[in-house]
């Protein structure tokens, strides 16, 4: 890995990982369209002379092709994230997440470039079929999309394997993430309860019935994961050259236990206000908890729990508030 092209560069997990990459003596090409991600985010790498920035849509096949030439790997990482409003622009995630995921693969495929990690998530399993009672595995039957957001990436992950199993590419990694936390994380019920809060601190509206019980992880266990298998080159050895791992930690916490956390790090006690059901809007899974024994036995364990990955989100999001004013 010596010249990494990164869509999604601008985003949460892509400029983490520029700044990651860079720091580890890599060459980096950023790929984004700007429309969720922040120049801010990149101003570290903007100064690095190893990092160019292309701006550009992945829907352009033609610059996106040409942006991309000269790279060895490449980590697709540019998506419409937002599941719940799915349903009020159902072509988006189509286009954001499978079209795109395809213009990706046909631009790797014409400058040749045989390696690709995919962020992927834990919305594919959509409505568990098998016990779901317990941590989802890599193996299970399967599922019911629940939302057009894990369609479309279980789409993604399709066509990555396809093309790796179709001899176009070498190495495919597939990472399906549950929510993650940390330094510009500018989406997820952390941003949305410290915003109402700030707003409003004797009142919290909550989606749902607060029962939901979710898995997290911090942003830079995120990366130290997938950094750590796609150096180990494990879909190399792979049967069809695509290795999918689950990226969370081992534990779940209720939403309302979230809520608990955050309140009391910032000193307030709101009245909670909540929506009712066991899910907070269509899609939404009550209970998400992957089982992570997979990526665990490849070497890699979470540096910092859910609770302390919830404490830096909520420090770095005080520290900068202008965030909210940015994804109005
Ligand atoms: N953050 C999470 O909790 C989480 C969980 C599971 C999976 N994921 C996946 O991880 C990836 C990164 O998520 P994130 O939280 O950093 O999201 P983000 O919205 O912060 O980053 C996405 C970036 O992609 C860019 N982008 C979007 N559409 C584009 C296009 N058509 N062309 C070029 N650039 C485009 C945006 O401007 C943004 O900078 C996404 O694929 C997301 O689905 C994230």
């Amino acid at each position: 890995m010596h010249h990494v092209f990164v869509t999604g560069v601008a985003g949460f997990i892509g400029s983490n990982l520029a700044d990651r990459l860079l720091a580890d003596g890599v060459s980096v090409t950023g790929w984004d369209n700007l429309s969720t991600g922040q120049e801010r985010f990149m101003e570290g790498a903007l100064k690095h002379p190893r990092f160019r920035l292309v701006r550009g849509d992945n829907l352009d096949l033609p610059a996106l092709t040409a942006a991309m030439k000269g790279a060895d790997f490449v980590f697709h990482l540019a998506a419409n994230a937002d599941i719940k409003d799915g349903w009020q622009h159902p072509r988006k995630d189509l286009e954001q997440n499978t079209i795109a995921t395809f213009n990706v693969l046909e631009a790797m495929r014409a400058n040749g470039v045989k390696r690709i990690a995919f962020s992927s998530t834990g919305s594919v399993y959509g409505e568990a079929l098998v016990t779901p009672e317990r941590p989802t595995p890599e193996t299970d039957l399967f599922p019911i999309q629940t939302s057009l957001y894990g369609a479309s990436k279980t789409a993604g992950e399709g066509l990555l394997g396809a093309y790796a199993e179709g001899g176009q590419i070498d190495e495919a990694y597939i990472f399906r993430f549950v929510s993650i936390l940390g330094e510009r994380y500018t989406h997820g019920h952390v941003f949305d309860f410290y915003k109402q809060l700030l707003e409003h601190p004797d009142r919290l509206r909550v989606l749902g019935d607060g029962t939901q019980r979710k898995s997290y992880l911090y942003v830079q266990d995120c990366l130290d994961a997938m950094l750590h298998v796609t150096r180990g080159h494990t879909a190399r050895e792979a049967k069809h050259h695509t290795q999918v791992y689950n990226l969370g930690t081992p534990e779940f916490v209720q939403v309302n236990d979230s809520i608990a956390h955050i309140c009391a790090s910032l000193g307030v006690t709101p009245k909670l206000e909540y929506t009712g059901g066991n899910r907070g809007w269509i899609g939404d899974n009550p209970f998400i908890f992957l089982d992570t024994k997979k990526i665990q036995s490849a070497g890699w364990k979470p540096k910092l729990t859910i609770k302390q990955g919830i404490e830096r989100t909520l420090r770095w999001l005080e520290a900068n508030r202008w965030v909210y004013e940015a994804r109005r």
